[in-house]
């Protein structure tokens, strides 16, 4: 049995904590010589604005004072950030949807085509669908591009340790708001607890991140304990399985494209399949509603 399964205790993978510290610049690896604890260890040789949301600074055993309410990991006065640019972390477009609870809110292709963000159904609780992915969750969580945080909510409210990792500071806001633990930060940027996260989520849509699923799922193979799972949700029944498209998307809140382009994809299940078998993973499970398709996958040796 994992860890986190044993000992509900655990706030994060093999007893990481988080605590928050003045904005200073660390680098973070997982020790191999002491592999239940992760440190941020100063690099001087790197630059200050390397991982600008990286004020969070010392992840360690378990002496650390819980952290009530959920923890924030903010960037007090930080510095420019790689993904400043990036519209989900900086643009308005995105935030105010998550401000106001709703859409409309769609990505829209440079052909015109526009897929609907469910920015209503993110900000409500988890719903059946939610639920089941919630029952499939094992261990400790780390819910990639949280959003406003619904999974990281109810994980938290049911004592069991949970993660959101983000890059938009509305979509931390709202999941410590809701009681969740949040990290501003991009999934490609080093993260605590590195391969030791026994369940990590990539939902709604998150699959296209960075516009590279394969990159995606390689980098959470990274992120997943050796006997872990991904939970990876694909495009709504109804579209091909083979779907797989990258394009340069805009948000559009019904008016207009808006904000500056960036990478995106979507997939369907067997794209996604193709992609994770030359990312390290192997089938596991899968399962569909009327309206999303879900897999599980578990890391090839
Ligand atoms: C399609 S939305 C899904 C929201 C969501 N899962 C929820 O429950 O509300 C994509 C989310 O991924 C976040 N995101 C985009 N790029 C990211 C990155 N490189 N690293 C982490 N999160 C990212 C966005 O800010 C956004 O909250």
């Amino acid at each position: 049995m994992l860890d986190g399964q044993r000992d509900p205790r655990h706030a994060l993978p093999h007893g990481v904590h988080v605590d928050l510290q003045p904005d200073e610049p660390h680098h973070m690896h997982a020790s191999r010589a002491h592999p239940h604890t992760v440190h941020l260890d100063h690099q001087p040789d790197e630059p200050h604005d390397m991982h600008p949301h990286a004020s969070l600074a010392h992840v360690h055993g378990s002496s650390a004072p819980p952290s009530p309410g959920g923890l924030l990991v903010t960037v007090p006065g930080r510095r420019t950030a790689p993904g400043e640019a990036d519209p989900w972390s900086g643009g308005d477009a995105y935030a105010a949807a998550l401000r106001s609870g709703h859409g409309p809110l769609y990505l829209r292709q440079g052909d015109g085509r526009r897929h609907p963000l469910d920015v209503a159904r993110w900000c409500a609780p988890p719903d059946a669908d939610d639920r089941r992915v919630l029952s499939a969750c094992r261990g400790a969580v780390l819910d990639v591009g949280c959003g406003p945080g619904r999974m990281v909510a109810a994980l938290a409210a049911g004592g069991r340790p949970a993660l959101g990792v983000d890059v938009s500071a509305e979509a931390v806001r709202r999941t410590v708001a809701a009681g969740g633990r949040a990290l501003r930060r991009s999934v490609f940027e080093p993260l605590p607890g590195e391969g030791a996260w026994h369940t990590v989520l990539l939902l709604d849509g998150n699959i296209g991140i960075g516009g590279d699923p394969a990159a995606l799922l390689a980098r959470a193979r990274r992120l997943v304990h050796p006997r872990g799972r991904l939970i990876a949700e694909s495009v709504a029944p109804g579209l091909p399985d083979d779907l797989d498209e990258r394009f340069e998307a805009r948000f559009d809140d019904g008016s207009g494209p808006r904000g500056e382009p960036f990478p995106w994809a979507r997939v369907g299940p067997g794209a996604l399949l193709r992609h994770a078998a030359a990312g390290g993973w192997r089938f596991s499970t899968s399962w569909a509603s009327g309206s999303r398709r879900f897999t599980v996958l578990r890391p090839l040796p």
